[in-house]
């Protein structure tokens, strides 16, 4: 059993000044409903808690709880990712040891897999990232020069869901209160630098786990999300 955190409080100020990301349609249905119907689909997940801006709260919570009857807590947004992440762990009530994964809004192609090899690396572990391996050579640069070349067998790009036991993460958000100039990008971000002993799981995927950033990732999400369509069509 665990609880899915979405995270839809961003303005996506580099996909488009009209109109956050998650709100747009992609194959006529909202980027932020695609997360939405995978938690509420998947058996083990029995809450789901929405992140989004108090305006769009007022606009969408009537509707969107009629339609996925797990979604039982609407959160306010803060200024930054973490903080929204923070102001959805501080609202939650369970129990010390439930699992928690916490999701971007802006990541629609989120599977029955990848939410399932999440949950089952929380058995053993508390806390664990969805990765993809690095596909490009990465390098340090400043000032417009390489610095240094990484090595690519040992990177991965993060993704999300990003998953934990409850207590664990809520506490590393409780510390980060203290360090105000901490920005993490990501909720490991912020295990990592309060309690780096914690071993963080890879939950491998290949898949392509895409976060829509830019205009043109809305064409390559439809065209993903087709591709996904007719290969389910093809097992049935
Ligand atoms: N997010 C959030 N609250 C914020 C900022 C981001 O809930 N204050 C969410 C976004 O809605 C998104 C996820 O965190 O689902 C990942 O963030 P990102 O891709 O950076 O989205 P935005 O911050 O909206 O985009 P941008 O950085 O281009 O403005
Ligand atoms: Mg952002």
């Amino acid at each position: 059993m665990a609880i899915a955190i979405i995270l839809a409080a961003g303005t996506g100020e580099r996909f488009s000044k009209q109109k956050p990301k998650q709100l747009a349609e992609v194959n006529g249905k909202a980027i932020v409903e695609y997360s939405l119907q995978a938690f509420e689909e998947h058996s083990e997940i029995t809450e789901i808690i929405l992140v989004m801006k108090e305006n769009q709260i007022q606009k969408f919570e009537h509707g969107l709880r009629d339609k996925y009857k797990k979604l039982t807590l609407f959160v306010n947004g803060g200024m930054s990712r973490a903080e929204s992440s923070a102001n959805a762990l501080f609202s939650l009530q369970t129990h010390s040891q439930e699992k928690v994964l916490i999701h971007d809004a802006a990541r629609p192609l989120i599977s029955f897999q990848i939410i399932s090899s999440c949950l089952n690396l929380l058995e053993t572990h508390d806390a664990v990232m969805t990765a993809t391996p690095a596909t490009d050579t990465i390098v340090e640069a400043k000032s417009g020069k390489v610095t240094s070349i990484l090595h690519r067998e040992s990177l991965w790009s993060a993704q999300t869901p990003q998953g934990f036991k409850y207590e664990t993460i809520r506490d590393a958000y409780a510390k980060m209160q203290q360090h105000p100039d901490f920005k993490p990008t990501d909720d490991c971000g912020v295990l990592k630098k309060f309690f780096p002993e914690i071993e963080i799981a890879l939950a491998i995927t290949q898949s392509n786990n895409l976060k829509i950033t830019y205009p043109s990732d809305q064409f390559l999400a439809e065209k993903l999300l087709d591709a996904d369509d007719d290969s389910q069509a093809d097992k049935s």
